[in-house]
């Protein structure tokens, strides 16, 4: 690429394209890398330099890329209904059977879904179908809604209020009021205390629950957000007892279980959702990413009989149910989610990242053993290294030392693309088709990359 000639792609993106999530001042200086296509598993980039993409995207590209049936689909639905909206009791095929799809596919205690396009609207709309949930109920004052530090639940400005990550929050003045609280991030080798199980630790962590919701009044409260598993904070499965023990919690006081399956959802724990491999029921979920295995976008709020039953009696006094997104539930998305749940389910997609796991685990377990890494975790295809400057202490490296970032780039040599996460995460995510010996080649490069990121951090 010759980033000389104004003409260049290079130059142009400097010059003209704004990068959500980049530090803007140095891409000036270094410039985007860009992708030109892409197979299977594998990204090609615009020097003709071929990646294993080790994080599906944004955890998104289950299926990897080039899947002739989901490019048919779309086609198809094109060519038949390019555009309809779900708005006014108008409705669609697509829209239709995906619902029902979903639903079905959904933990029992989920009956209804909401279509918009992204995670960040599924999130939002949540949070007003929470809100609307309790003015029908009589209950103006049960509004707050409790997320964890270090969760991830978008950026629209309710959702950025629950994204508990300071680049998120710092600078953009959010959480917008004081309806957004949080609680300690459920992971046990940073935030349990020496000596202290991961049961131990799960109890403290519902009692600062309890408290958070006596201490503000049980009156104030409606909700407690949390991503199963959590990912783009760290990737951090939550301790023994977790989600039990809090739902627990929140019933007692009345309060709402959102489950955000946006990067969890369609199998990626080895479970249909997360909410199933960590034992819990959830009042309501968002879902996203793999629900079109990223060809389109597309996510959904789902809900409870019991909320949907309430919010619709009260629709009425409003004339109708006030959240709709021009292309939420749009025919060509709907189309291309209802063929990738049948391709999940033909496919037994499932069974696929079952057989697959136990490879990931091991090969993610033995990461633990290099002196860069911390603590080496996940469970089903997702999983992350924690990298720290001594690993006795666990104390981290300082932020200068960009130490995720640094890793990534090594590992880039090699061949893997995958995530710098907060708290020098690097988290590994790969499309949910990877074979065993692509799993093998994913942590291969990984372990050259340690090796020649360690030289590079402790110099
Ligand atoms: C758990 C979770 N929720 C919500 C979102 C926001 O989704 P989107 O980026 O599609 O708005 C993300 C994005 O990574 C996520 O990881």
């Amino acid at each position: 690429m010759n980033i000389h000639n104004p003409n260049s792609l290079d130059a142009i993106d400097r010059a003209t394209l704004v990068h959500p999530y980049t530090d803007l001042h140095a891409h000036d200086d270094k410039g985007p890398h860009i992708i030109e296509r892409a197979e299977g598993i594998r990204l090609y980039d615009s020097d003709g330099r071929g990646y294993i993409d080790g994080v599906a995207g944004l955890w998104c590209t289950a299926l990897g890329f080039g899947e002739d049936r989901l490019v048919k689909a779309a086609a198809e639905a094109m060519k038949t209904l390019s555009f309809s909206h779900v708005f006014s009791h108008r409705s669609h095929p697509s829209a239709i059977e995906l619902a029902d799809r979903l639903t079905k596919l959904a933990p029992d205690s989920i009956s209804r879904a909401f279509f918009v396009n992204s995670g960040s609207e599924a999130v939002d709309a949540a949070i007003q179908i929470v809100w609307n949930y309790n003015n029908a109920l009589g209950r103006p004052t049960k509004k707050k809604i409790i997320g964890r530090d270090r969760g991830y639940h978008g950026v629209t400005v309710a959702a950025g209020s629950l994204t508990a990550l300071p680049y998120k929050q710092n600078d953009f003045d959010l959480p917008v009021n004081d309806r957004f609280l949080r609680v300690t991030c459920p992971h046990h080798y940073r935030y349990g205390q020496p000596g202290e199980t991961e049961a131990e630790f799960t109890a403290r962590l519902a009692e600062e629950l309890n408290s958070l919701i006596v201490a503000e009044g049980p009156e104030t409260i409606a909700a407690f957000i949390g991503e199963p598993m959590m990912a783009a904070g760290g990737v951090m499965p939550p301790p023994e007892g977790y989600w039990p023990a809090m739902a627990e919690v929140c019933r007692k006081h009345d309060v709402l279980v959102i489950c955000d399956e946006v990067v969890n959802g369609f199998g990626r724990t080895g479970e249909w959702w997360g909410s199933a491999t960590f034992g819990v029921q959830p009042d309501m979920m968002t879902v996203a990413k793999q629900l079109s295995s990223a060809y389109l976008p597309i996510g959904a709020t789902m809900m409870s009989e019991e909320i949907y039953s309430v919010i619709a009696a009260h629709s009425p006094k409003n004339g109708v149910f006030g959240i709709g997104m021009t292309y939420g539930g749009h025919p060509v998305c709907t189309a291309v989610a209802l063929e990738t749940l049948k391709i999940y389910e033909e496919r037994d997609m499932l069974g696929h990242v079952q057989a697959m796991a136990p490879h990931f685990a091991k090969r993610l377990a033995a990461l633990g053993d290099h002196p860069l890494v911390g603590h080496a975790r996940g469970r089903g295809l997702l999983g992350a290294v924690e990298l720290v400057a001594d690993k006795e202490t666990k104390e981290p490296f300082p932020p200068a030392a960009k130490a995720a970032p640094t890793l990534y780039n090594h590992v880039a040599e090699h061949g893997v693309l995958c995530r710098p996460l907060p708290g020098d995460a690097l988290g590994i995510c790969p499309p949910m088709i990877v074979t065993k010996s692509e799993i093998d080649e994913i942590f291969d490069a990984i372990a050259k990359g340690l090796d020649s990121a360690h030289e590079v951090l402790t110099a």
